[in-house]
């Protein structure tokens, strides 16, 4: 049987490590793009995005957050067990190209998925700098897989807890001042690339205004149905036109994004997914 979970054990606080057993999936898999997952046969489906890519174990690994009833059930499932469902890869691979330096920005839940995009950015010949952050130590995750695969780390908690007090934007917008003021040694940064809450993606793109010459990715983990452009659960509007996330993303121009839109729909979502996540526990 497909699909086997070969290992799944908790990376932080709520968020579960999951390796499972997907040859084809592994192969085809690039940076940036998803998977949709489902426990049982009659669990809902749960966009997942790609952690870690092993093509000679034939393995996908991803981080579960079980905050639903759906993410709960997947990330309740024993090692040896199989999932309904595992669908992929999806939505467009992120546009990796030379750039010079790029900083990639994880934060919470948001610090699994950005770390394929380290070996996808060097492969293609870019300094890669990342900077981790999240609410507190017990949120973070992977640090010693980021520290080893970056030219340049940062570690950043907002209660001080580990690494730097503050947030991850701070230290992007000290580096891009250092670059501004001429003192950034290194190749010039020419990309920023942040994947985590929503809210740090709005902030952080509205930063870049003081850095108009430097772009700003971001990754957008909207409500998936059917993840193939047939549902239009996915909906973002990006630079005043709709797009769907699964198929035109996950990854957007940030400043083309209209955040407002995707926060109110993830909004209208939660109300419910906490109803079920509720009555899943009781
Ligand atoms: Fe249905 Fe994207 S999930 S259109």
């Amino acid at each position: 049987m497909p699909f086997e979970i070969l290992e799944n054990e908790e990376m932080a606080t709520g968020v579960q490590k999951m390796v499972i057993d997907a040859p084809d999936v592994a192969r085809a898999a690039k940076a940036g793009q998803f998977v949709i997952v489902r426990a049982y046969d009659d669990s809902e489906r749960i966009p997942l995005t790609i952690a870690d890519i092993d093509t000679e174990r034939g393995t996908i690994m991803m981080s579960v957050q079980a905050l639903g009833k759906g993410t709960k059930q997947i990330a309740r499932m024993e090692v040896g067990e199989h999932l309904a469902d595992f669908v992929g890869p999806l939505g467009t691979p992120a546009d990796v190209k030379k750039i010079g330096t790029v900083i990639l920005v994880g934060g919470g839940v948001g610090i699994a998925p950005i770390y394929p995009q380290i070996k996808a950015y060097k492969d293609a010949g870019n300094r890669v700098v990342t900077v981790i952050g999240a609410r507190n130590e017990g949120l973070l995750m992977m640090e010693k897989e980021f520290e080893a695969a970056s030219d340049e780390h940062y570690v950043t908690t907002d209660d001080g807890s580990k690494g730097r007090h503050g947030f991850v934007t701070e230290v992007v917008k000290e580096l891009l001042d250092k670059q501004n003021a001429g003192e950034y040694e290194h190749e010039r940064i020419g990309r920023v690339v942040v994947i985590g809450p929503p809210i740090l993606m709005k902030v952080a793109t509205d930063m870049m205004k003081d850095y108009p010459d430097v772009e700003i990715v971001v990754s957008i983990n909207a409500m998936m149905v059917d993840g193939t452009g047939m549902c239009g659960g996915c909906r973002v509007v990006v630079g005043g036109e709709v797009k769907f996330a699964c198929v035109d993303g996950p990854e957007f121009d940030g400043r083309l994004v209209d955040f407002d839109t995707v926060m109110n729909r993830l909004m209208i979502y939660k109300k419910d997914e906490l109803a079920a996540s509720q009555k899943y526990d009781e």
